[in-house]
């Protein structure tokens, strides 16, 4: 060992004491940086370092040492005071132009306030929720709905296939079979939920999707039943609104019927998101089809009942006057937080 190369070893460690006691924010990492850079058995290195120099060369060797150990100890009891004095350590650790730290507070996403309020507007009605899974059989989304084996919805361009006979399931209907099949009428549920098509991601269409399907089947349940209750909830819902039901056609519903409620948007005088017909449709309903009860087990000349299947998505669109339904899902803050609760 030279004095040179005692020098550059002093200079590397001087340089490392200097990083690390500038990363020092209280007394625990005062301590780690203690035991890192100025340990009993480092002070003991370079001790013996001192003794490799040849005699002559002790003597600067030892005051280089000397002076580095006072500084190294002075920067550790400025430390410390500056720490007991509650003051930040080094202006390495202090950016007085950093922006402070952004706090964001969660909020309710639209469709989900909308599927609350419509569970709690139904719950009110005396029905209960009802789940079932999101990857159904064919029989379950399909067949026992009493579609026909070739319908066009099965197609391979219509429905996500996940097997030969598994499927992410398209409408919630498959939970009014898997409810039928459990309990006894009389039944009142609601069971909203995620479904999943093959449709282009647009401005009216979304690949997964929310719905909330409504089933209530008992003895003498009529038509009369179904049109008081979905337009109860519109009243509740909207607000006083006028409503309409216009003929329509599902394979699991017979009579079926879709419901408009006056658009929203300008008050049934027509504008671009009604399409100039001052309503939007925002359900498709009808009386359970007699082979949907008899699918599920249930005796059809007993029992009657009404289902409908609504998008909250569309609903959210409607309440908040959206002009395009993948503002919903591009799950941008600057949107949400206009309309999250
Ligand atoms: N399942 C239908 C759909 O996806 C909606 C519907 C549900 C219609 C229940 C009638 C009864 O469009």
């Amino acid at each position: 060992m030279t004095l040179e190369e005692f020098r550059d070893r002093i200079h590397e460690h001087d340089q490392l004491t200097a990083r690390e006691v500038s990363s020092i924010i209280d007394d625990a990492s005062l301590e780690a940086v203690r035991a890192k850079v100025w340990s009993r058995s480092i002070q003991q290195s370079f001790s013996k370092l001192l003794g490799e120099l040849a005699p002559d060369e002790r003597k600067d060797a030892g005051r280089i040492f000397n002076e580095f150990k006072s500084r190294v100890e002075e920067l550790f009891e400025h430390t410390n005071a500056q720490l007991s004095a509650g003051k930040a350590v080094s202006a390495q650790n202090l950016d007085l132009t950093m922006p402070a730290r952004m706090r964001w507070i969660g909020g309710k996403h639209p469709v989900t306030i909308v599927v609350d309020e419509i569970v709690a507007i139904f719950r009110e009605l005396g029905f209960t929720v009802a789940l079932g899974p999101e990857s159904e059989t064919e029989w379950y989304n399909f067949i026992a709905l009493n579609f026909p084996p070739d319908h066009p919805a099965m197609d391979l361009h219509d429905t996500l296939y996940l097997g030969d006979n598994a499927v992410l399931r398209t409408h919630t209907s498959p939970v009014q079979v898997r409810t039928l099949q459990r309990h006894p009428p009389p039944i009142r549920i609601l069971a909203p939920g995620k479904c999943f098509r093959r449709d282009p991601f647009d401005a009216s269409h979304a690949p997964a999707f929310e719905q909330i399907e409504g089933l209530a089947v008992d003895e003498g349940i009529s038509f009369v039943d179904l049109k008081a209750t979905v337009t109860t909830f519109a009243q509740k819902f909207f607000g006083t609104t006028r409503t309409r039901f216009r003929p329509s056609f599902f394979p699991f519903t017979e009579p079926s019927a879709e419901m408009d409620v006056e658009c929203q948007l300008c008050s049934g005088s027509g504008c671009s998101a009604c399409k100039g017909t001052g309503w939007m449709e925002i359900l498709g309903s009808g009386m359970v089809h007699p082979a949907v009860l008899e699918a599920a087990g249930i005796d059809s000349e007993r029992y009657t009942g009404w289902a409908f299947g609504m998008g909250p998505a569309r609903i959210a669109m409607l309440r908040y006057g959206l002009p395009d339904i993948r503002l919903l899902y591009d799950s941008d803050v600057r949107f949400l937080a206009q309309v999250a609760e």
